[in-house]
C-alpha cells in the first residue's frame, strides 16, 4: 500500500509541469518545489524544517548549490524568505519562480545563472506563514492584517526575541560586543512560535552570509535596525555599524528593480512612502517606522549574517494577472541581490603550525578609507572549516583575526567588489601562543570567551536554548 502510494505520487510529478504564474496553494507549492527538483535533480534539495506550522503544514525550503546538503568550504550561503506575513503573498510567488528560473537557467547554460549556482549555496523558502496564507486566501485576499499572523495570532515579524534591546543596553554600558547575541538572552517578551524557532533554528545551523525577507504593502528596501534606541515609533534613524553596507545592500535590490527607485514613481498612499523613491527606493527600518522582534534585526545580531527586509509592491495580495509582470519588474533585481553574497573578502583562518582551518575566530575590521581608522564596531566569526565571509563596500580596511590561544593577525585590504564575481580572498595564518595563559591577547573589540567553543558546540547550546525556553503556545 505505502509503496503503491509513493508511485502514484512520483508518478504524478514525474513529468515536468510549465510554470504557472497563479496564486499557487500549500499542495501546489510543495509540487512546484518537486517538480524543480525533478528537473535539476543534482543542483537543488527540498527539505523541511524541524517544526510545522501551527495547523501542521510543512515549512518547505528548495537550496540551490552544486553540492546540495552540504556548507562547502568558501562557499557562501544565501536565503530568501517569503510569506511571513501570510497575507503578503506576491513575495511566496516570485520565489517559487524564482525557483524554476534557476533551474530552467542553469540546464540552458545561462552562464551568469551556472556562475551564481556554482559559486553559492542558495536556500528558498517561498512561505514561513502557509496557514495566514490560506486564511488569507479564504476571505478573499482582500484584507489589509486578516492572514497576517500566524494561525495562533502571533505577528512573525514580532516574535523573533529581542536581541536590539540587549546591544542598545551594551552600546550604553560601552562595551563593544554587537554579534552572536543570542546567548545573552535571558528571557522571552512572548511564547516562541513554531514557525520563529523552525527559522531560528536554521539560522544558528546555516553560517548564511546575505538573506532577504520578502513582504507586501509598499515598495521599499528596508534595512536594519529596525528598532529605535530610543523607543521613538518614527523618524528616528537607528544606524548599525555597517549602515554604509547595509545601504549598498538595500540600493542592490531597489536599483535593480524596474521602478523601485524611481523618483517619479507615485507611493503607496502613505505620506512617507514617496519620499522612498527620493532616497533610491531605500529606508533605514526605524526611520520608517520602529518595531521590536523582528527577522531582520534578529539576523544581524545573532548570526553572520546581513538581512534586509524588502516591501515588494503597494498591493499585499496582488491578483493573479499582475504575477507575471511583477516577476519581470523584480527579476534582475532577486538575481542581483544574490549575488552580493560576494562582495567583501572572504577566506580561511587557520593554524600556521597544523594547517587546519580555526572555527569561531573573531575577525574585526577597521575602515581606512581616508582620514583615520574607523572599527566597525561588528564582528563575524569564522565557521566549520575556518572559512570566513565579510560583507564590505568599496575602500581600504586594515582587518585582524583574532583566536584565545594564537596570536592576532592583521593584514591591510583593498577592496573593489568587481561585478559578479565571487569575494577577494584574503587568508589568515594564526600563530599559537604555547606560552601561560596569563599572556593575553590584548585588542579592544569585544572576544567573549564563549566564543572559544567549537562553532558546533555552540549551536547546540542554541539549540538546546530554544528547546529549553519553550513555553506554552498561546490557546485563542
Ligand atoms: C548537473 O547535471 C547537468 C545535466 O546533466 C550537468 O550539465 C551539470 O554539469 C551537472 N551539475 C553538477 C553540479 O553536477
Ligand atoms: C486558525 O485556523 C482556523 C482553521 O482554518 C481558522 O478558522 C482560524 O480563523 C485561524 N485563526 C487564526 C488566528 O488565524
Ligand atoms: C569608510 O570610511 C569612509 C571615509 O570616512 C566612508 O566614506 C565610508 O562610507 C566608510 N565605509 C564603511 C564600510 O563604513
Ligand atoms: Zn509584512
Amino acid at each position: 500500500m505505502v509503496y503503491a502510494a509513493l508511485s502514484v505520487v512520483s508518478l504524478l510529478f514525474a513529468g515536468s509541469l510549465q510554470f504557472q504564474f497563479k496564486h499557487h496553494n500549500n499542495d501546489e507549492l510543495a509540487q512546484v518545489l518537486q517538480d524543480v527538483n525533478n528537473r535539476c535533480p543534482n543542483i537543488t534539495r527540498i527539505y523541511t524544517l524541524s517544526e510545522t506550522s501551527v495547523l501542521g503544514l510543512p515549512l518547505y525550503f528548495i537550496e540551490f548549490s552544486t553540492k546540495p546538503g552540504h556548507h562547502e568550504i568558501m562557499k557562501p550561503e544565501f536565503k530568501y524568505i517569503g510569506n511571513m506575513h501570510g497575507n503578503e503573498v506576491l513575495g511566496r510567488e516570485l520565489i517559487l519562480k524564482l525557483a524554476d528560473y534557476l533551474c530552467e537557467q542553469y540546464m540552458a547554460s545561462n552562464p551568469n545563472i551556472q556562475a551564481l549556482i556554482e559559486q553559492t549555496r542558495i536556500h528558498l523558502m517561498p512561505s514561513m506563514n502557509p496557514d495566514g496564507w490560506q486564511l488569507a486566501t479564504d476571505t478573499g485576499g482582500k484584507d489589509y492584517l486578516i492572514g497576517r499572523t500566524n494561525n495562533n495570532s502571533f505577528d512573525l515579524n514580532r516574535n523573533f526575541p529581542n536581541l536590539d534591546r540587549i546591544m542598545f543596553t551594551n552600546e550604553e554600558n560601552h562595551l563593544d560586543h554587537n554579534n552572536h547575541l543570542l546567548e545573552q538572552l535571558t528571557r522571552l517578551k512572548e511564547p516562541l512560535q513554531p514557525e520563529t524557532k523552525a527559522v531560528i533554528r536554521l539560522i544558528m545551523q546555516i553560517p548564511f552570509v546575505l538573506s532577504a525577507n520578502l513582504h507586501g504593502g509598499d515598495l521599499v528596501a528596508n534595512y536594519p535596525y529596525d528598532e529605535s534606541r530610543s523607543g521613538m515609533p518614527q523618524h528616528e534613524y537607528s544606524e548599525t555599524p555597517d549602515d554604509e553596507t547595509f545601504r549598498y545592500l538595500a540600493l542592490a535590490y531597489s536599483s535593480h528593480h524596474e521602478d523601485m527607485a524611481n523618483p517619479r514613481r507615485r507611493g503607496c498612499g502613505e505620506a512617507d512612502s514617496a519620499g522612498f523613491a527620493k532616497e533610491g527606493g531605500i529606508t533605514n527600518g526605524a526611520k520608517w517606522y520602529s518595531l521590536a522582534g523582528g527577522m531582520q534585526d534578529f539576523n544581524y545580531l545573532s548570526s553572520n549574517d546581513f538581512e534586509i527586509t524588502l516591501e515588494l509592491g503597494c498591493k499585499k495580495y496582488p491578483p493573479a494577472t499582475e504575477l507575471e509582470h511583477e516577476w519581470e519588474r523584480n527579476r534582475d533585481a532577486l538575481i542581483h541581490y544574490m549575488w552580493q553574497t560576494h562582495i567583501g573578502i572572504k577566506g580561511i583562518v587557520y593554524d600556521s603550525v597544523s594547517k587546519r582551518g580555526i572555527s569561531n575566530a573573531v575577525i574585526h575590521v577597521k575602515n581606512v578609507t581616508r582620514g583615520p581608522f574607523q572599527d566597525i564596531q561588528h564582528d563575524v566569526t569564522s565557521v566549520h572549516d575556518g572559512d570566513y565571509f565579510r560583507l564590505l563596500t568599496p575602500g581600504q580596511y586594515r582587518v585582524t583575526a583574532y583566536k584565545d590561544g594564537y596570536l592576532p593577525h592583521s593584514r591591510m585590504v583593498s577592496v573593489t567588489n568587481p561585478f559578479h564575481s565571487p569575494a577577494q580572498r584574503v587568508d589568515f595564518a594564526l600563530k599559537p601562543i604555547s606560552v601561560p595563559p596569563y599572556v593575553r591577547i590584548q585588542s579592544n573589540n569585544f572576544v567573549d570567551a564563549k566564543l572559544d567553543n567549537k562553532y558546533e558546540t555552540l549551536q547546540d547550546s542554541w539549540n538546546n536554548w530554544i528547546n529549553t525556553n519553550r513555553e506554552p503556545i498561546a490557546v485563542q
